[in-house]
């Protein structure tokens, strides 16, 4: 049976990377064999796309440019991992995915979602996650917990309206699906989020009997 592909969501600081062990741990002991990665990554050439697009010296990166590199990367890790541990039963957990680029690319740059929507059938075809979980919090929260990052990346040093509009973006989106998205309160102490996490995970896969 194929494997179910579980992505997370949020802007900075949210908690995102924090909970991934989490929620592997809590997949695994339900008996699935679940692997770990993120976006932009997750493979050695889409590790190198990462750097680029995570390079601050990169000033001149133009709109499109970062588009269609996070496509680029995502094209490589659908075909090298993803795809591939799908259809032989493993559970994929993802630290960001094709969300993030409409609440980056989209609401953050600006680009039309229409555009963005057109890459995302081309390069993914007919697949989408199975179930997404958002980690929402006010801007200002998320960036202060970030804020502890030494040395911000080309993402990070985006002003507090970036965001507004990365978060607003998010927003949308989760209103479109319901049925795949879980809206998660991120700005709560850390077991009450994990118990969130805990509970949506648990509904999940009381489902799927
Ligand atoms: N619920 C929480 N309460 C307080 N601090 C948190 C919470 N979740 C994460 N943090 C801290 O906030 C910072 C950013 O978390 P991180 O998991 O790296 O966020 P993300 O990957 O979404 O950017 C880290 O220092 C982390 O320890
Ligand atoms: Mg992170």
């Amino acid at each position: 049976m194929r494997g179910r592909f579980i992505t997370l969501e949020g802007g900075e600081g949210a908690g995102k990377s924090s909970n991934l062990e989490h929620i592997h741990q809590h997949l695994s002991a339900a008996g699935k064999s679940v692997i770990r990665t993120r976006e932009p990554g997750g493979t050695p050439l889409g590790e190198q796309l990462r750097a680029l697009l995570l390079d601050r010296s990169q000033g001149a990166m133009a709109d499109d440019t970062e588009l269609l590199l996070m496509f680029a990367a995502r094209a490589q890790h659908l075909a090298e991992l993803i795809n591939p541990a799908l259809a032989r039963g493993e559970w994929v957990l993802c630290d960001r995915f094709t969300d993030a680029t409409y609440a980056y690319q989209g609401g953050g740059r600006g680009i039309e979602p229409e555009r963005i929507r057109l890459l995302e059938q081309w390069v993914q075809r007919e697949l989408r996650p199975d179930l997404t979980l958002l980690l929402d919090l006010p801007v200002e929260q998320g960036l202060q917990r970030a804020g502890a990052r030494s040395d911000p990346d080309r993402f990070e040093q985006e002003q507090a309206e970036f965001f507004q509009r990365v978060r607003a973006a998010y927003h949308e989106r989760a209103g479109q699906e319901p049925e795949r998205f879980r809206i998660i309160d991120a700005s709560r102490p850390l077991a009450e989020v994990q118990a969130q996490i805990d509970q949506v995970l648990d509904t999940y896969l009381a489902g799927m009997n």
